[in-house]
């Protein structure tokens, strides 16, 4: 069997990823142009498993350097992970966020096509549900989409189905992650944001280690038992191992398909605050506030479809997501900056 090349494997759903796939026997190649992680992370997923991985600095949207990588190597599939991934960040810059998200995607299928590579696994979001009723399920029309990065997203799902209407030789399997947390058992590799974080569990985080000095809960006044928006937290271990399950699909499938990964269990904020505290002892200074904009007030998914037909289900609860989170930061208070 060839080798799954892992696009964006240096960061931090791919990094975990990476480690499955090594864990399960697979070869492993990574792209990653290092634009939101570093080489730091491959090292730890080395270390973690004991076993080699190839890796190619460069940048998706690189014809020619994508041509060089299929050519130097075996590729069996491809996980494509890579893509900018920041909401609020795509508002100032669309432009560059369509480039990057749109163009790598394009250039991989091109290349792949090129080199009759035609077994893809591509990373979505649950933004794509939009304003629709959860919980959310595959069969869904897409709802109203209120950035530019979530239209990335639905977009490139568009462009995956015409490709696979126009060629029935490709199986491309789209992934709908919910909300990724926690980190490795080992506390070597996690999520190592840049700047000031802009997703919940990283920001409860630094105010646990005393980076930042309060957090605030995006509103208390939603329609739902406590006041808190409601999301689906899955740990990205268990989301790390929903790839391998698709692969495993891959092998024995034409056409195109799309799963949510979730646990299909809604946590507000205030419960991940609290089981935060309790499992990891810390006191966290929280503050509730105003609302985001943009916010969905409850966002959880229908796992049905991928737990009878990709055999996976996530297994791990909101209280170990909180230990392991808390075991990557206080291993490493810097991220991999040391
Ligand atoms: P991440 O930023 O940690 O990882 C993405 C990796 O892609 C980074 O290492 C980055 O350097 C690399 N990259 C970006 N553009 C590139 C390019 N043009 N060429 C080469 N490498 C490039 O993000 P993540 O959380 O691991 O997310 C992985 C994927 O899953 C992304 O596509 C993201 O949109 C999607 N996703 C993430 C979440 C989440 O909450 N983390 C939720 C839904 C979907
Ligand atoms: C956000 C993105 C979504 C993306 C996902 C994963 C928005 C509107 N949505 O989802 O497109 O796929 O991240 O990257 O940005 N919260 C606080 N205080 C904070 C941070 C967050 O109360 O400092 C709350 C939020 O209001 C939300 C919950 O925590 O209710 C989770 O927030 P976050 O981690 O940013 O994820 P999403 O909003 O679900």
């Amino acid at each position: 069997m060839g080798s799954v090349l892992v696009t964006g494997g240096a960061g931090y759903i791919g990094s975990h990823t990476c480690v499955e796939l090594l864990e399960c026997g697979r070869e492993v190649i990574v792209i990653d142009n290092f634009v939101n992680s570093s080489y730091e992370s491959i090292k730890r997923v080395q270390d973690i498993t004991g076993k080699k991985m190839k890796f190619f600095e460069g940048d998706m949207r690189d014809r020619d350097f994508l041509r060089s990588v299929f050519s130097e190597n075996e590729v069996d599939s491809v996980i494509h992970f890579a893509g900018l991934k920041a909401v609020g960040e795509s508002c100032e810059v669309p432009l560059e966020y369509y480039d990057n998200n749109l163009n790598s995607l394009i250039a991989l299928c091109e290349t792949m096509a090129g080199f009759n590579v035609k077994k893809l696994v591509f990373s979505s979001s649950a933004t794509v549900y939009g304003d629709n009723q959860p919980p959310y399920n595959e069969n869904m029309k897409p709802g109203l989409i209120t950035n530019p990065y979530g239209r990335t997203k639905y977009m490139a799902e568009q462009i995956l189905s015409d490709l696979s209407i126009s060629d029935g030789e490709w199986s491309i399997l789209i992934l709908r992650y919910f909300n990724p947390i926690g980190a490795h058992e080992s506390g070597k590799i996690g999520e190592d944001p840049k700047g000031i974080p802009n997703n919940l569990m990283p920001y409860i985080l630094k105010v646990a280690i005393g980076e930042l000095p309060e957090l605030k809960v995006f509103g208390g006044d939603y329609k739902t038992p406590d006041g808190t928006c409601i999301r689906d937290y899955i740990h990205v271990v268990d989301l790390a191992k929903g790839h391998i399950s698709a692969l495993k699909k891959l092998d024995k499938f034409k056409g195109f398909d799309i799963y949510n990964l979730g646990t299909g269990k809604g946590c507000s904020v205030l419960e991940l605050i609290n089981k935060f505290e309790e499992v990891c002892k810390v006191n966290l200074n929280y503050s509730v506030g105003d609302r985001r904009d943009g916010d969905l007030p409850v966002c959880f998914a229908d796992t049905s479809k991928a737990e009878k037909q990709l055999n996976w289900k996530a297994k791990y609860d909101i209280g170990r997501m909180c230990e392991d989170s808390w075991r990557w930061q206080i291993s490493n208070p810097k991220g991999y900056k040391r």
